[in-house]
């Protein structure tokens, strides 16, 4: 927002909670924009009105939207199975979620993707930075060098290119979004890939009994709108990784799959593209395409190794 907007003070009340672009004021509702400290209803009113005489609000054709869509980039999981079965890896301006049971290398995959972001890729793809939130405490940094190596990259190089933050709450998950998107913000086209390993675990602790479900949903579905407009605003990848829990009406209805990934509707909608992944033998899982608006429901074996996330051999 370098031009003039309204005056200083109101573009850093706007920063402060992480709007830092036309477009982002044109994806934040009055009522949002009401609530940020020290803004006014005629004021959130002209700053509305100047936000859309600069960037028209409006249309697109199909052709210009086709454009648009030319700068997505795919990162790699580091199995060429796996980026197949995505079409070419982790999409950008989209949120991507994997979710399983314990052990199915969600976790993993996250680490193999703070160092495959980094790497040139195809299409032109240039590689980028990285924000890691860490929401069970299991980023471990030891695992990123090895991951390194079986690419020959630098190990300090690699660690210096992903941030890193520990949230606590739900609530801290919710404020951390507001430093990525000045972070992304600020060395606009450097990041490429937001990841939040796990996305439900602390709304899970936060909100635990049945008669606090809405509240939660509610909290999740502004947080889950909140990384929507980021992964469009900056171009960035957003991958969350998502636990699963035993659906208590399956044993009434014979369901083939007991398990089911949580946060319900609101997720299942947010999430542009989601996977299932599940144990093989050994080393091996199997990653499924349980949701995506382009992909088919299929499915890709994959290993997790030293060097993280990689095919599996014959
Ligand atoms: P939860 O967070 O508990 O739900 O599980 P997750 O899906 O995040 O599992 P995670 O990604 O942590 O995967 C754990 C699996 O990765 C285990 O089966 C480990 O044996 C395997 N693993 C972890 N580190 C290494 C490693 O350095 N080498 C190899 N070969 N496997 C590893
Ligand atoms: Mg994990």
């Amino acid at each position: 927002m370098e031009i003039s907007l309204q005056n200083v003070a109101d573009i850093k009340k706007l920063k402060a909670v992480g709007i830092c672009t036309i477009k982002g004021i044109q994806m934040t509702t009055r009522r949002a924009l009401c609530n940020v400290k020290g803004l006014s209803e005629a004021k959130v009113d002209k700053i509305k009105e100047a936000a859309n005489k600069l960037v028209e609000p409006g249309f697109l054709t199909a052709f210009e939207y086709s454009e648009k869509r030319k700068m997505v980039f795919h990162i790699s999981t580091g199995s060429q199975e796996f980026d197949k079965l995505l079409g070419g890896g982790i999409e950008s301006m989209a949120i991507t979620e994997a979710f399983g049971e314990f052990r199915t290398g969600k976790t993993q995959l996250s680490h193999t993707l703070c160092v495959t972001a980094q790497l040139p890729g195809p299409n032109g793809y240039t590689g980028g930075k990285i924000i890691f939130i860490d929401t069970e405490n299991t980023f471990r940094p030891d695992r990123l060098r090895d991951i390194a190596d079986r690419f020959n990259v630098d190990h300090e190089a690699v660690l210096d290119n992903v941030l890193y933050a520990r949230a606590y709450t739900s609530e801290h998950q919710m404020e951390l979004l507001d430093y990525v998107a000045a972070k992304f913000h600020e060395e606009a086209g450097i990041f490429k890939l937001l990841i939040i390993d796990s996305i439900m675990a602390l709304f899970r602790v936060d909100f635990s009994g049945r008669g606090e479900l809405a509240e939660r949903q509610q909290k999740l579905a502004q947080m889950l709108s909140r990384l929507q407009k980021i992964s469009e605003e900056y171009n960035v990848a957003v991958f969350v990784t998502n636990q699963m829990t035993a659906d208590p009406g399956a044993t009434m209805t014979f369901q083939a799959d007991p398990k089911k990934p949580i946060g319900g509707h609101i997720l299942a909608h947010a999430s542009t593209t989601r996977i299932s992944l599940r144990k093989g033998r050994g080393e091996l899982r199997i990653a499924k395409i349980y949701d995506s608006p382009e992909m088919p429901e299929n499915e890709a074996t994959f290993a997790i190794t030293t060097g993280g996330i990689g095919d599996a051999k014959e």
